[in-house]
């Protein structure tokens, strides 16, 4: 008789244990692989859930002339364990956002202003190359390099989603050229010259 009860007592908590619909970053706890821990249910409001950054251009001026701005869980706590997040792209003319992966989710990015030519390269080295008008979409796979750019003659906009509320971003030419691994070995591990390198770091702010 006491196994049976016990097994019952299992199957009864198993089924209470299940993963709480509401679980709003608590931003101040630890953040891990699976995400953050809850915030107190009591204090959560409509406006965790809310996020009004993208109405906002970003600011362009800078090497890049462009800017993403980041709905992502850090400043959209409502989006923890949800698997997905959002950011705006704002392309001045002539702007780029350089290659650049994002390790933790899949995007799909959709075209609100102006002409954005974008591409992604599969692991084959295949390229994905795509000139892009106002409402056009393109999805790019988990983890492949990509890129987007203004083709277009004005200021373009696009907002992009991902399928993790912590994407992760990495911008190629900032982790081969501003840090200070010393460019010696960067030349070896790249088969760029001396110069090359040494101007990239110049102009990203590399040492080394
Ligand atoms: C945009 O960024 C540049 C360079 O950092 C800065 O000089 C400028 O004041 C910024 N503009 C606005 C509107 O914040």
């Amino acid at each position: 008789m006491l196994p049976i009860l016990f097994l019952l007592f299992l199957l009864i908590s198993c089924t209470h244990a299940s993963i709480p619909e509401i679980c709003v970053a608590n931003l101040k706890g630890p953040q891990t692989p699976a995400g953050y821990t809850c915030k107190d249910t009591t204090k959560v409001t409509v406006e965790d859930y809310v996020f009004a950054g993208l109405a906002k251009a970003g600011n362009t001026t800078n090497i890049i002339k462009a800017a993403v701005t980041p709905g992502f869980v850090g400043q959209f706590p409502g989006l923890n364990g949800l698997g997905l997040s959002l950011a705006r792209l704002d392309l001045a003319h002539g702007g780029v956002i350089p290659f650049h992966t994002h390790p933790g989710a899949s995007e799909v990015l959709i075209v609100l202003r102006g002409a954005i030519t974008a591409g992604f390269v599969s692991s084959a080295n295949t390229v994905y190359l795509k000139r892009l008008r106002k409402g056009d979409a393109m999805a790019f796979p988990q983890g492949l390099l990509h890129f987007q750019l203004n083709s277009g003659k004005s200021h373009a906009i696009a907002v992009v989603s991902f399928s993790s509320p912590d994407p992760g971003l990495q911008i190629t030419d900032f982790a081969l050229f501003a840090n200070n691994l010393p460019s010696a070995l960067i030349e070896e591990a790249t088969f760029l010259d001396d110069a090359q390198v040494k101007k990239l770091k110049g102009v990203l702010g590399g040492t080394g």
